[in-house]
């Protein structure tokens, strides 16, 4: 098969459907211009290392920017030989200028070129998912400033728990999907490493200046041991783990919002934008939107664990194996990509109905609080919340709300139950109690619209 790159020791064909089940160019040629990039710094390494001459290296930068133009105008052509993005390129390459470019790959191999244009990729993918997240939370914050007033209850196990700010739950998702951009940066760190220069797995003979590679291409550092960064793909697992983990977020915030979307609830209306209707029922405005965004997170999970599974007990250094953890990075990046610019336009675009929320507050939820006021009467918790769960159990044998207890009614339980109870029975002095950090109170739930702004402003 000597049409091959590597084709030289070999006499025989590769069976057609062999040749299809190898090939990696119908996904791997999105990184076309992470390659093109790399092959440009490799040349320039070549030349300041006397393998091509200054003639040659400008040869090859121009063919390579040939290159990137057809590329970019959509007119690349991929041949049947073509195994993949790297050999694409090179293939190209020879057509254009001839010669020059067969010394191209002198102490390069495919293996330290294909994690290169991996990390290249994925460098800017994740400087994009960024940028979607940090929309999503700065729309998420800035809602949730100008809607501060609106109360709502608040569920644990799914019941009716506490009275709180709506803008308390938005905060809650905005905070969660904070530290996703934290830890996408942390992880950047390790993604931004150069593994150029690495050859096939045991290094490069030739003096490859690999401190002017990563200077070139703009990495931070160059990778300690040729064997590690040609064999391992821990950055890609990371980033799968990252999708992974976001979108466990927004799922979960998905699942709140679609609940809160129905007419039982009624606490709030989606966009038409981010609706579809029934093909039967004229009726239906169903929240395909968010279940969609719900349904992401399991794919994304797959991509995860799957690709897990692919590395788990391979051996050392680079095998065929590896070329799998593309299409699991494409469609993570793809996923959370759609999913990020979704959810921002649902969050920008619902309509709240603060009427309704506040309405469905009631005063059980407040149970809570006639404990907390027998404890500032004196009474140890535990007894105060004995105390309040019998005025509870009376109230619903009696079929009355909790607060309709006379004060008769509640000195059954406790004679330190007085007039001044009433002041109990209100839901916005309720929520102004939990005024320490972090709470449900106006002014801590404006503190952490503060505190986002903030940290918002040093992304
Ligand atoms: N297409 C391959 C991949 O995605 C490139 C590296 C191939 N290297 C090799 N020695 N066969 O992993």
């Amino acid at each position: 098969d000597g049409s091959k790159l590597w084709g030289g020791r070999f006499v025989g064909d590769t069976d057609p459907i062999m040749e299809k089940f190898n090939a990696s160019i119908a996904y791997d040629k999105r990184m076309w211009d992470a390659d093109i990039r790399g092959s440009k710094a490799y040349a320039k390494a070549l030349e300041k290392a006397k393998l091509v001459t200054a003639e040659e290296k400008d040869n090859i930068l121009h063919g390579m920017d040939q290159i990137h133009d057809e590329w970019a105008k959509g007119v690349f052509e991929v041949k049947p030989g073509d195994e993949d993005i790297h050999t694409a390129n090179e293939r190209r390459l020879k057509e254009l200028i001839g010669e020059p470019a067969g010394k191209l790959h002198t102490g390069r191999s495919r293996n330290d070129q294909v994690v290169t244009d991996m990390r290249l990729w994925l460098r800017d993918a994740i400087s994009i998912l960024k940028g979607n997240a940090l929309q999503l939370i700065t729309t998420m914050v800035e809602r949730a400033a100008v809607e501060i007033d609106v109360l709502f209850p608040g569920y644990t196990h799914m019941q009716r728990a506490q009275p709180i700010r709506w803008s308390h739950w938005i905060l809650s998702h905005a905070v969660a999907l904070s530290r996703d951009v934290e830890q996408l940066q942390e992880i950047n760190r390790r993604v931004n490493v150069l593994p150029l220069g690495s050859g096939a797995i045991a290094g490069t003979p030739f003096n490859i200046d690999r401190e002017m590679l990563r200077q070139e291409l703009a990495f931070d550092d160059i990778s300690i041991n040729s064997m590690d960064a040609t064999g391992q793909r821990d950055f890609i697992a990371e980033f799968l783990f990252w999708a992974s983990l976001c979108l466990t977020h927004l799922s979960k915030m998905a699942e709140d919002l679609m609940l809160y979307s129905t007419k039982e609830f009624s606490f709030l209306t989606l966009s038409d934008a981010y609706s579809t209707g029934s093909s039967l029922m004229p009726q239906k405005k169903n929240a395909d939107s968010l279940e969609l965004i719900r349904s992401k997170a399991g794919r994304v999970f797959g991509r995860c664990a799957g690709f897990l599974m692919t590395l788990k007990g391979l051996p050392s250094t680079y095998n065929k194996d590896l070329q799998e953890d593309k299409e699991a990075m494409f469609d993570c990046f793809d996923t959370v990509h759609a999913v990020l610019q979704v959810t921002t336009g649902v969050v920008s675009t619902l309509k709240i109905n603060p009427s309704v929320m506040e309405a469905a507050l009631s005063p059980d939820m407040l149970a809570t609080d006639l404990a907390y006021y027998l404890v500032r009467k004196g009474v140890p918790f535990r007894d105060a919340h004995g105390i309040s769960g019998k005025a509870v159990f009376l109230a619903e044998s009696k079929s009355i709300p909790l607060n309709q207890l006379t004060v008769e009614d509640l000195r059954t339980a406790s004679p330190l139950f007085s007039s001044d109870v009433s002041a109990v029975w209100d839901y916005s002095s309720s929520v102004e109690q939990y005024s320490a950090p972090g709470g449900t109170a106006k002014s801590s739930v404006a503190a952490q619209v503060e505190h986002m702004r903030t940290w918002l402003k040093k992304q």
